[in-house]
């Protein structure tokens, strides 16, 4: 399988990204081959909503995205990572999920696997309740299938994730894809 990594921290060897390192590892040993796009460090410009893609057509704007696009659209899996932002996903990630919108009916129509790894300072039970209920809101309209999620407590600094569970879920979670 062809899997398609966004991620969306700005921090490149921060923890949400360590999670994505480790899913990609178990998934490459699963077989399956990785691709990493780093959405906060590429040249992705917020949609501007002028819809004169209509949804599904060339985007007026010309930066990364055209890339990315042709490179999720030959995938089979959609993986979402990203730091806990304000109970939510990272605006560097979302900028990338809005230009979504000039693919949106390609995307709908490939019913892609996909999965979301993140990491969050906060261990209290409520801390993804806001971005669980997006992430699923996405898989269902996007017409993805969830095949699992890392949900990174009190995973605030590198060296906290390192020490915590999240790791080796992500790393299994890449790994037992079939
Ligand atoms: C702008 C900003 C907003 C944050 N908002 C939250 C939050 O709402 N809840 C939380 O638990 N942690 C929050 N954090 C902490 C990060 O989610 C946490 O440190 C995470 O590990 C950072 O991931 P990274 O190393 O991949 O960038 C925030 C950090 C920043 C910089």
């Amino acid at each position: 399988m062809k899997i398609v990594v966004l991620e969306g921290s700005p921090n490149k060897n921060g923890s949400s990204n360590l999670l994505a390192d480790c899913f990609r590892q178990g998934a490459e040993e699963a077989g399956h081959s990785v691709e990493i796009v780093d959405t906060a460090h590429a040249d992705i410009h917020p949609c501007t909503g002028c819809i004169h893609c209509g949804y599904e057509g060339p985007c007026v704007q010309k930066d990364d995205v055209e890339a990315v696009r042709k490179t999720i659209l030959a995938a089979d899996m959609l993986v979402f990572v990203t730091p806990l932002y304000y109970y939510g996903m990272s605006a560097q990630l979302k900028t990338m999920i809005d230009r979504f919108c000039a693919f949106n009916s390609s995307l709908q129509r490939k019913h892609m696997k996909s999965a979301l790894l993140t990491a969050a300072w906060n261990s209290d039970d409520w801390t993804f309740e806001a971005l669980e209920a997006h992430y699923k809101t996405l898989v269902r309209y996007l017409n993805l299938e969830d095949i699992g999620m890392v949900l990174g407590y009190g995973c605030g600094t590198p060296s906290m994730t390192q020490h915590s569970q999240y790791p080796q879920q992500a790393y299994s979670l890449g790994n037992r894809l079939k």
